[in-house]
């Protein structure tokens, strides 16, 4: 009985997309494979929280996402991440994973618990020690670290100091960035400093569904990105004075873009002065999430966006002496995170019109809608606003994946998904986009924060119960798609 892995071998030729895989999919989704330039850089990300597990071992301090997984009715199920993929004990095993499916990089954060304890002072060497090992592993195979050093899981001795109200917080990121740039940059050369800063105000301190699950007023979550905005600048100081050699740096926001209706040039206009605009109104809950250039103009060009602040009024941060020109520190290259967009048209005065969603507009199962022209639409516009190449860090679906009765995962949404969304990302670059690189999310279901273990964004299957690790058939694609 030949093994399917041979069967593949033997007939991967003669297949051809349509069954690469022996399986007969859909006819959407067996066309072409986009193409993309030979040193196109193909990886995956995941974050320490969402997969490290071992949240008590050797030495780590607590943070605020344990603190938070202790509150009733805030995860699903009362789930937790203590053990999650157990990535801490079997990163050997998931980097050999890697390299067998041909990631060329992997994106991975640091736990900052891990590494300082009570958030400051005293660094706790077994945490550090695992980052080296786990670099090492990923050097040793071929594939390129890139290292984020604030994925969420804040000290929580830290937030019980204020947490990123308080300028100290300042200080005190940096210190852990130099820690980390002294301790690594021998071995890696990409580092970025803090993952969606949007998101983790707006989940943990506007919605409340994210650690630390408070609702502060919008003046002080406004006062807190201008924090975390200087945070990052200093970071960036302290990764270049104490990196033992060149190394490249950025950060890593969302971007939702509008998406143009048509494409008249009324509609795109419309849509690319709405992708940038700040919310018109108050920086509500409900519109913390629109408005880009809020969270990357200060970071990009050294400024608040002119809408953002008068919408802001006297909510606006309390911006002092050089902040601005700290927070502008010359990057390397812009990290994104993609997900999805809104549709936009231009009303009867050009002004943009944000539009529903066309009928039977694809969800991913966690609500999503699936808007694959964001990844032509936001690289297009992001670099003809900051001039930087790059590097998408971030795009995925939630699937509430499970295997069939042959053990396999026959994830064909996430094939088709994948399609869409490359070809959209092929077409930017072939227009001349400089998009160097695509980091799936994710590569190991994992830790969906609040959602727990529900929502599946991995390529590769995890069975919590047994760990064992099943790579799905978008593992399978993604393979193929990277050994072109
Ligand atoms: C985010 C985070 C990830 C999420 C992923 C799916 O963007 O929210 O970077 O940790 O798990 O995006 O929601």
């Amino acid at each position: 009985m030949l093994s399917r892995r041979s069967f593949l071998k033997m007939n991967a030729g003669a297949l051809g997309a349509a069954g690469v895989f022996g399986c007969d999919w859909p006819r959407a989704i067996a066309q072409s494979l986009p193409s993309f330039p030979t040193d196109f850089l193909w990886g995956a990300s995941t974050s320490a929280y969402q997969i490290e597990g071992a949240t008590k071992a050797d030495g780590r301090g607590e943070g605020i996402w344990d603190v938070f997984c202790r509150k009733p009715g805030a995860i699903l199920n009362g789930q937790n991440a203590d053990i999650a993929c157990d990535h801490y004990n079997r990163y050997r095993e998931d980097v050999r994973l890697m390299k067998e499916l041909g990631l060329r990089a992997y994106r991975f954060s640091v736990s900052w618990p891990r590494i300082q304890p009570s958030g400051t002072g005293a660094v706790n060497d077994k945490g550090l020690d695992f980052y080296k090992r786990l670099v090492d592993e990923l050097n040793a195979a071929g594939i390129a670290p890139f290292l984020t050093l604030y994925h969420w899981d804040f000290p929580q001795a830290l937030q019980d100091r204020g947490g990123w109200l308080t300028r100290d917080a300042v200080n005190w990121f940096a210190d852990f960035a130099g820690i980390m740039s002294r301790a690594l940059s021998d071995r890696v050369n990409v580092w970025i400093t803090m993952n969606e800063p949007r998101s983790f105000l707006g989940g943990g301190y506007v919605a409340g569904v994210h650690a630390p699950g408070v609702k502060w007023p919008v003046k002080d979550v406004l006062q807190a990105s201008h924090i975390l905005n200087l945070a990052h600048g200093r970071a960036v100081q302290a990764i270049r004075a104490t990196s033992t050699r060149r190394v490249r740096v950025t950060w890593a926001p969302d971007c939702s873009p509008a998406i143009p209706a048509t494409d008249s040039p009324t509609d795109i206009a419309a849509a690319k002065a709405s992708t940038f605009a700040s919310p018109r109104v108050r920086f509500t809950a409900s519109a913390w999430w629109s408005g880009n250039a809020w969270w990357f103009d200060p970071i990009l060009r050294g400024e608040y966006p002119s809408d953002g602040l008068a919408a802001a009024r006297a909510d606006a941060p309390e911006i002092r002496g050089d902040d601005m020109a700290v927070i502008r520190q010359p990057l390397d290259f812009l990290g994104i995170n993609i997900y999805g967009g809104s549709y936009v048209r231009a009303d009867a005065s050009g002004q943009p019109q944000t539009i529903a969603f066309p009928a039977g507009t694809a969800r991913a199962d966690n609500g999503w809608e699936l808007v694959p022209d964001a990844l032509y639409w936001a690289p297009k516009w992001l670099h003809e606003r900051y001039k930087l190449p790059i590097y998408v860090l971030e795009n995925g679906l939630s699937v509430h994946d499970a295997p069939g009765a042959d053990g396999q995962v026959h994830d064909d949404r996430r094939i088709a998904f994948m399609t869409q969304y490359l070809t959209a990302l092929s077409r930017a670059i072939r227009e001349g986009v400089p998009v160097k690189g695509y980091m799936h999310w994710s590569l190991f279901d994992n830790f969906e924060w609040q959602h727990g273990f529900r929502e599946r964004f991995g390529m590769v299957y995890v069975d919590f119960a047994t760990q064992r690790r099943v790579p799905k058939d978008s593992a399978r694609w993604y393979q193929k798609m990277i050994s072109r």
